[in-house]
């Protein structure tokens, strides 16, 4: 073969793996797929064939060399028998203390210490395995702790994983919960491939051929169960020390230690020593060790009130500011970014750094053209520390924030808070419902999140790009779309295109909660929408809001403040707002609620006055709420129990008589919860 004719194949085979490795990049480091399933099969078949049929063709990053290729996005769906729960985060000493005196609050105790099992916070990807008579059955990945996607072959590949376990001791069924990840050695054999050891993970137990996920050696490491069945063991240290006699890897560095100021030395120590691990650890996980008192904390929203993750500090580097770009958020806030010159901060690419409010950049004097300090903590934004002064350039100015929305041109507010009787940092966009673009975009973009709909494939590049090309303007586009219109874009094909309308079609079956926490009204978070749900018992309810409930009925939800009133009155007096309600229930299905609905508490409202002994109120509210209960915070005619502790206030106790509310002393009311 003439050599000119060599080098014009291998230039061509090259460009072919050179646009696979962009997708295999957009895929695994953004989630996104920019090209259609049959299209990017066809590309990998014909590298292949190229290197089959001229054999001097030859590339690390061909598919038949390395694994790293895009799996499918079509593994079954699982649920989890327990919900997998993620961490809140602690940065500092004030944080560990205040995640304690909650512990105390709740617990109603007042012990100065408390025993922790503190864990390394290995950065990889959680999975739970499901072992059925010491067989391993299948493993889901986390997925949005309700479900997961069914890996069970791929974690089959994993040598750590037993799939046989004959200890007598070991439950008859049970779910094992932990990280699964790459050391960093192997990651340097793929690292072209992927972002960070985290991504490689992920990708590689992602592959559709268990044999693509064999090639690379993922490590697990077990760290706690979910559904167990006749669990004995009364701590957490008790059953990472059965964990290992099972045959699980556990963490070598797993300790028991007692209070805050113990806790912070060992991570002040353990800091140091990080990058000695042969994996990467991104922080500590701090657990409550008794798991009675585990039970009795419970969880808020999405995390335990018994453990929190404990980050290492930031990594931090130097760049320049380009620009400040003023960002409008779902809640209208305007949030100022500063564009920097990309630059690497412990291993990732950093090019935007957010500055908080405009109160933060006068503080700082942050300008554009600044040479600034950026620092980034594990997975929060990173963000501006400070300016160097000495650099900075003579013709400078100083930054004006915007009075107007830059979206939709209308004059921003700083809104006063009554309780610190101060303006607010932050400004705002007022503006209601969807008449403000960028707050309708990010709306449409909650709304599908993972929290709310869940929708797979449907990403937030792919609500900007269906924004700009008109296919949205409110959340209940969404179930109009045109898939033959879609199915001719750049980037997606049949195959795409029936995963996304099976993804839609699944998510009209919402519960209540979810449902009014996707509307994305401010102030109504997970936890609110949850209360609300509760006590407005249905979608006809809760769309009539505005014209059958005075908005007084939130007020004797506890846990419902003025605050969120505001926020409601605000957000139904909107007649958009209204009609996109009335548009979504024409799709959707929304029924009660994702709660335990049949308690022996149901239908039954309580409400405390008094002390109670020997427990905290937030922690007889929760076992209320576990069976099924309402609390209010105020005596009405709506109102079953009135509970009675030390010292009541008589006003209530009177009122309730004269209504005829049932009242019950501490020991009546635990009696009824037996
Ligand atoms: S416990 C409710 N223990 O951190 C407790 N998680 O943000 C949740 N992780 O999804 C899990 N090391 O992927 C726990 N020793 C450890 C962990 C750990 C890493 C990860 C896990 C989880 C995430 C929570």
């Amino acid at each position: 073969m003439l050599k000119a004719e060599k080098k014009k194949i291998t230039q061509f085979y090259l460009n072919k793996i050179k646009e696979l490795t962009k997708y295999n990049k957009y895929y695994f480091d953004e989630n996104l797929s920019i090209i259609d399933d049959k299209k990017y099969d066809e590309l990998k078949k014909e590298i292949l064939s190229l290197e089959k049929k001229y054999l001097f063709l030859n590339n690390k990053n061909s598919p038949s060399k390395s694994i790293g290729f895009r799996p499918s996005k079509n593994f079954v769906k699982a649920k989890h028998r327990v919900r997998m729960l993620s961490l809140s985060n602690s940065f500092d000493k004030k944080d560990l203390e205040n995640f304690e005196k909650k512990i105390f609050n709740f617990l109603h105790l007042d012990k100065k210490e408390i025993e922790y099992s503190v864990e390394p916070k290995i950065d990889g990807i959680s999975a739970s395995i499901t072992y059925k008579k010491g067989q391993m059955e299948s493993g889901v990945s986390r997925g949005d702790g309700f479900q997961g996607e069914l890996i069970s072959d791929n974690l089959k590949t994993i040598k750590d994983i037993p799939k046989k376990i004959e200890a007598k001791d070991f439950p008859k069924d049970i779910d094992i919960r932990g990280e699964i990840f790459i050391e960093n050695k192997d990651f340097q054999k793929i690292k072209d491939k992927f972002a960070n050891p985290r991504n490689a993970a992920s990708g590689s137990l992602r592959q559709k051929d268990p044999k693509e996920t064999a090639k690379i050696p993922l490590k697990f490491i077990a760290y706690t169960f979910g559904y167990c069945e006749n669990l004995k063991f009364e701590k957490q240290t008790d059953f990472l020390k059965a964990l290992a006699t099972w045959g699980f890897k556990t963490s070598q560095f797993n300790k028991t230690i007692s209070g805050v100021d113990q806790l912070i030395n060992h991570h002040r120590e353990f800091e140091k020593k990080r990058f000695e691990l042969s994996y990467d650890i991104d922080g500590l996980v701090y657990k409550i060790n008794e798991f009675n008192l585990q039970k009795r904390l419970g969880n808020v929203a999405n995390s335990p009130r018994w453990a929190t993750a404990h980050k290492f500090s930031a990594e931090s580097s130097f760049s320049e500011i380009i620009s400040i770009d003023v960002q409008v958020g779902r809640t209208g806030a305007l949030t100022p970014v500063a564009k920097i010159k990309p630059v690497n901060i412990g291993g990732v690419v950093v090019s935007n750094a957010t500055l908080h409010n405009e109160d933060e950049i006068n503080r700082k004097d942050i300008r554009v053209g600044d040479f600034v300090k950026i620092e980034r903590a594990g997975d929060v934004i990173p963000h501006v520390i400070s300016v160097d002064l000495n650099k900075r350039h003579k013709s400078s100015e100083k930054f004006v924030f915007p009075d107007k929305c830059p979206s939709c041109g209308t004059s921003v507010v700083k809104e006063f808070n009554n309780q610190t009787k101060k303006y607010d940092a932050v400004r705002r966009c007022p503006t209601e419902g969807y008449e403000c673009e960028k707050i309708a975009i990010e709306k449409i973009k909650h709304f599908i999140s993972k929290d709310a709909l869940n929708i797979d494939g449907l990403g937030k590049k792919v609500v900007e790009n269906f924004w700009s090309l008109k296919f949205l303007r409110f959340p209940q586009d969404i179930f109009k779309l045109d898939y033959e219109k879609i199915e001719k874009l750049d980037g997606w094909g049949k195959l795409s295109v029936s995963n996304l309308k099976y993804a839609i079609n699944n998510s009209k079956k919402i519960n209540l909660d979810k449902f009014i926490f996707s509307l994305g009204i401010r102030h109504i978070g997970q936890e609110n929408a949850k209360l609300i749900s509760q006590n407005i018992k249905n979608i006809n309810n809760f769309s009539n809001i505005s014209s059958s409930y005075n908005f007084d009925f939130f007020l004797n939800i506890d846990g419902i403040g003025e605050t969120q009133i505001k926020s409601l009155k605000k957000f139904f007096s909107n007649k958009t707002n209204l009609k996109v309600i009335k548009e979504l229930t024409k799709y959707m299905s929304i029924s009660k609620n994702s709660l335990n609905y049949s308690g022996k508490l149901k239908n039954k409202t309580f409400m405390f006055t008094g002390k109670l002994k020997d427990i905290s109120r937030a922690e007889a509210k929760s076992l209320i709420e576990q069976n099924s209960g309402g609390i209010v915070s105020s005596v009405s005619k709506k109102l079953n129990y009135l509970v009675i502790g030390e010292k009541p206030t008589n006003r209530k106790v009177d009122l309730a008589k004269q209504l005829g509310v049932k009242i019950l002393t501490q020991k009546e009311w635990s009696d009824l919860l037996n």
